[in-house]
């Protein structure tokens, strides 16, 4: 599948906040605290869709955006893939495109958090090259603060 990376605009946020949640549920359910789940609405995608948009490029196929990634300092903070997308290469695109807008920008080490428990992600960045170097409690945002989850830590190996 042939996908363009570009830098996510206004317009997008409505997409891209579709793919976001339905690839969230996909990842996540059954793998997160189920508190979580009450903040996860439509409507909290949408609205930090809009708030990270200008750290964000999507994929397109044939002029639709079918995935996702989101930086933040050293951080690849989001990384999501529309379920008729994935299995094609358009994540591996997105991610290593994610890690050389890090290490361009003076990250040596760039990394990420995954639930411990979604398994297909693991792998996947395991076989592009990334390191699980441990646990991390997330604190990932609500409303009114934050919820712990339970992630492992991934770094990138880098060989060069
Ligand atoms: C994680 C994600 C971005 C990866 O993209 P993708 O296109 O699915 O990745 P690929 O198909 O290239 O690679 C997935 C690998 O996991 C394997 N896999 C699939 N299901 C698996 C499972 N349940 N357990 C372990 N490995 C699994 C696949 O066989 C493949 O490995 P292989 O190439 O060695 O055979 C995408 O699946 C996605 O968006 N998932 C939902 C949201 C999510 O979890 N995002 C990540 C948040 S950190």
């Amino acid at each position: 599948m042939t996908s363009r990376i570009r830098p996510a605009r206004e317009g997008d946020e409505t997409r891209v906040a579709e793919v976001w949640e339905s690839a969230w549920r996909d990842g996540h359910l059954g793998h997160v605290p189920q508190q979580l789940l009450a903040h996860r609405t439509a409507e909290t995608f949408l609205s930090r869709t809009v708030a990270m948009l200008g750290r964000t490029h999507v994929a397109e196929v044939d002029g639709v955006i079918v995935g996702f990634v989101t930086l933040k300092g050293d951080e690849v903070e989001q990384l999501f893939v529309d379920a008729s997308a994935r299995g094609t290469g358009v994540a591996r695109d997105l991610l290593a495109h994610g890690a050389s807008q890090l290490r361009a920008a003076g990250h040596a080490t760039p990394w990420l958090a995954v639930v411990t428990g979604n398994a297909r992600a693991r792998h996947f960045y395991e076989r592009e090259g990334w390191r699980d170097t441990g646990h991390l409690d997330y604190e990932a945002a609500v409303e009114r603060g934050t919820v712990t989850v339970s992630c492992r830590r991934y770094e990138l190996v880098v060989t060069d």
